[in-house]
Formats: structure tokens, C-alpha cells, sequence
């Protein structure tokens, strides 16, 4: 690849137009705007806005921009609501964004009182959830929701099929970290399974100092055997098997293997959990469930989900070389409450901006954007593994060191950029 990708403001605006104004983006779970008038503060690629249920329950996404004056509509992270009143000149609006009343509406010219598009606020044209996760895309053509989630549609399907009640609430607020580089340095890292042994060696180094740490209870045990799993040689990672999808998806077995955070785990709070989770589906259907084993899952071009521990992470590009990363966690609806603590504890250890892990990765995103900027060797080299890659029909499958992940996401990044025109998408 060149170094330009990440570090030229022509492309990162052509990236914006291309795919963030185009592609299915993640806006919000429905359980973030469960009752009429509840509302959530969010982006759609470059614009700000707002996720809205209305009166009949169904969800809109409008651009928190007033048609009259351009005046922010809401402020805040989220909020409740019937009509949306605009602080300049209290214009009011429906939850679908239609104009409601005005001060003063003889002052107007009756033409431009009866264009729609003059009056209401803006609206995405495509707003879809996908089992509770809330997707939407600027252009009003081009695939279906189901067309581009092909492939990792099931990562969302297991992070709410692990709810007894076949249901997911999101709980509690977000993370957010920045970053001084490009957001494609956050996607490529998710899923390169050399670097953990390398970028995050001073924590696995800490927790193999105090091994016996990892069998106490509660935060230390948990965040110790975390930093333990980091600590894998190259030829274990090597027996993990990274999964890529056409659209630029992608996803790798977990390496999780003890205690509490292993899949096969044995404690009361799990077993209450199993029981729970058998009683609502069956037994073996439940452990069908709890077989499916991944760590993060990519969906392309800015979402990372790891069902087993609810988490997910937004990657919301902000200039070329500032990157924000937003995480949140889900609670298994019908789960005992305790099971909601171990996911805290996995989003607090590996995502928080004072996390062990993140820390270490953001330090090297920043250390790889200034290594760009630098006036040495203009190529950057992505073939680790290429030869390895191997077609199974449904997916690409590559054993753990290899960076078919990058080699894939460029490649939908190539085909999305590739094409001009939005009306051609
Ligand atoms: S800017 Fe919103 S009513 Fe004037
Ligand atoms: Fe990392």
C-alpha cells in the first residue's frame, strides 16, 4: 500500500464521499430509543445525528441541523421528547422530521412553507436494524442491509442468541478514546495476531510475574488472565484461524482458553447462566450457542463486535490522522445479573482509555502515522501470509499470523473508492 492512504486529505475526503456517505454504518441499538420520543445523539460518516422512535414505533434518522437557519436541533448525548423544537427561532418537528409549527408563519412566503425539503429536517434515506443493531447509509441506492452484512450477520445473530430472552440492552454510557492516526490503523490492528505478544509484552510480562493473581475473584483474576491470553507464542496464535468475508468483513477464533473468561467455563454464576439460556432454547441448542467461539469481528469498514463478551466498538474517522473510537456493551437479557460484570470488566481491560491494552495500541497507531508523514520509503508492505490464503467457497480462511485481514479490507476500501458517483454505487 502507499503511506498516502492514510495520511493524504484527498483521499481521506474521498473516503468520506465514498464509502462513510455510502455504506451501511452502525447509528445506534434500539434499545438506546426504546419509547416514542426517546432520542440518541449519533453520526452517520461525516454528519452528526439523530436516532429518533416515533408515536407508531418506527425509527428515523435526521440530521441534527434545522432546515432554517442550520442551528443544531438537539444537544446532549441522548434525550426524550415528542417534537423537536429548535433553540434559535422554535420551528418545531415530528419525530420524522416534518415541520409541526412555526412563530410567526404569515412572515413567510407560502411557496416555501409548502417545499418539503425547505421545511423538515433531512433524513437518511436508509434506516434498517438488523435484530435490535441499527444500520443506515446516506445513499438511497446501492446493497441491501442483508447483501452487505453477508458473512458477518452471524456475529450479531450469536451476541444476541447468548441472551436467554433472545434480546440485548445496551447498558450503562460509551468509551471514547482519540487517537492521532488514520482509522484504518484501528481496523487493520483488531485483527493482527502478531502484535499482541509484541506491542502489549510489559502487561503479559506483569501478569506472568503474579500468575497465581489470575485465579482470584472478580476484576484482578479476570484482567489478569486477559493479559496472560495477550502473552501466546507466534506458532499458537498460528493455530488460530482468522475468517474473511467478500465485503471486507472479517472475523478470528478467540484464544481465551482459562477461567472465567474461557468458553468452557464451570462456575455458579455460568451455570445459572447455562440453565437460563438451556431453559429458553433447549439444551443442546444452547451449547450449539456457546460453541461459537470468536474474538473480534470486523464489519467492515468501521465496527468491531465480540458477541461472547457483548462489546462493541465504533471507529468514527475524524481527520486523516484523528481517529475516535467509541465502545459500548450490551446486557444478555433473562441472564443473571452477575454476567453483565464480566463484560464491564473485558470493555474496562481492553478498551478504556486507561486500559493496558488500549494504551499500547494507540501508542503505535500514532508512532505508525508518524512514520508516514516521514520523507522515507513511500510503500508499505501487507503480504504476510498471502500464500497461505486459502478460498473455501463460503469464506477465506488464514491461519492466525497472516495479514489477509488488511489484504481484505483494502480490497473493499479499492471497490468502494473505485466508484465516482454516488448515483453509481
Ligand atoms: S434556525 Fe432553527 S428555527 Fe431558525
Ligand atoms: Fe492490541
Amino acid at each position: 500500500m502507499h503511506r498516502s492512504v492514510y495520511t493524504d486529505p484527498t483521499v481521506f475526503a474521498a473516503e468520506q464521499e465514498r464509502i462513510f456517505r455510502r455504506a451501511w454504518l452502525y447509528v445506534g441499538h434500539e434499545s438506546q430509543v426504546s419509547a416514542a420520543g426517546d432520542w440518541l445523539l449519533t453520526r452517520l460518516g461525516p454528519d452528526e445525528m439523530i436516532l429518533i422512535r416515533g408515536e407508531e414505533g418506527a425509527l428515523s434518522l435526521l440530521h441534527n441541523r434545522c432546515p432554517h437557519r442550520g442551528s443544531r436541533l438537539v444537544s446532549g448525548e441522548r434525550g426524550h421528547s415528542r417534537h423537536l423544537i429548535c433553540p434559535y427561532h422554535a420551528w418545531s418537528f415530528d419525530s420524522a422530521g416534518t415541520l409541526t409549527g412555526l412563530p410567526l408563519p404569515e412572515g413567510y412566503p407560502e411557496a416555501y412553507l409548502h417545499d418539503a425539503s425547505a421545511r423538515n429536517v433531512a433524513r437518511a434515506p436508509r434506516v434498517e436494524s438488523y435484530r435490535g443493531f441499527v444500520f443506515a447509509s446516506h445513499a438511497a441506492q446501492g446493497p441491501s442491509l442483508a447483501e452487505f452484512l453477508q458473512g458477518i450477520a452471524f456475529a450479531i445473530d450469536n451476541l444476541v442468541d447468548r441472551a436467554p430472552a433472545g434480546r440485548v440492552t445496551q447498558v450503562g454510557g460509551a468509551l471514547r478514546m482519540v487517537y492521532r492516526g488514520n482509522w484504518k490503523l484501528f481496523m487493520e490492528n483488531a485483527v493482527d495476531l502478531v502484535h499482541p505478544g509484541v506491542v502489549h509484552a510489559s502487561a503479559v510480562t506483569a501478569a506472568r510475574s503474579d500468575r497465581d493473581a489470575a485465579s482470584l475473584p472478580g476484576v484482578t483474576g479476570q484482567v489478569v488472565q486477559m493479559q496472560l491470553a495477550n502473552g501466546l507464542r507466534p506458532a499458537d496464535w498460528d493455530e488460530l484461524s482468522i475468517h474473511g468475508f467478500g465485503g471486507g468483513h472479517v472475523s478470528m477464533d478467540s484464544f481465551y482458553r482459562q477461567g472465567v473468561i474461557a468458553a468452557q467455563r464451570d462456575d455458579p454464576v455460568f451455570r445459572r447462566y447455562f440453565d437460563a439460556l438451556a431453559g429458553a432454547n433447549g439444551e443442546s441448542r444452547a451449547r450449539e450457542i456457546l460453541a461459537i467461539d470468536r474474538f473480534n469481528n470486523l464489519v467492515w469498514p468501521n465496527v468491531s463486535i465480540n458477541s461472547r463478551f457483548q462489546a462493541m466498538r465504533v471507529v468514527q474517522p475524524l481527520a486523516p490522522d484523528l481517529t475516535q473510537v467509541t465502545s459500548w456493551c450490551f446486557a444478555l437479557d433473562g441472564a443473571p445479573d452477575e454476567m453483565i460484570r464480566l463484560t464491564l470488566r473485558f470493555l474496562t481491560a481492553a478498551a478504556s482509555p486507561a486500559s493496558l491494552v488500549a494504551a499500547d495500541d494507540l501508542e503505535v497507531f500514532e508512532r505508525c502515522q508518524r512514520g508516514f508523514a516521514g520523507q522515507g520509503p513511500e510503500w508499505l508492505d501487507v503480504s504476510r501470509g498471502a500464500r497461505r490464503d486459502r478460498d473455501s467457497g463460503s469464506e477465506w480462511l488464514a491461519p492466525g499470523t497472516s495479514e489477509m485481514p488488511i489484504r481484505l479490507q483494502f480490497g473493499a476500501w479499492r471497490r468502494w473508492m473505485a466508484v465516482a458517483s454516488a448515483a453509481a454505487s
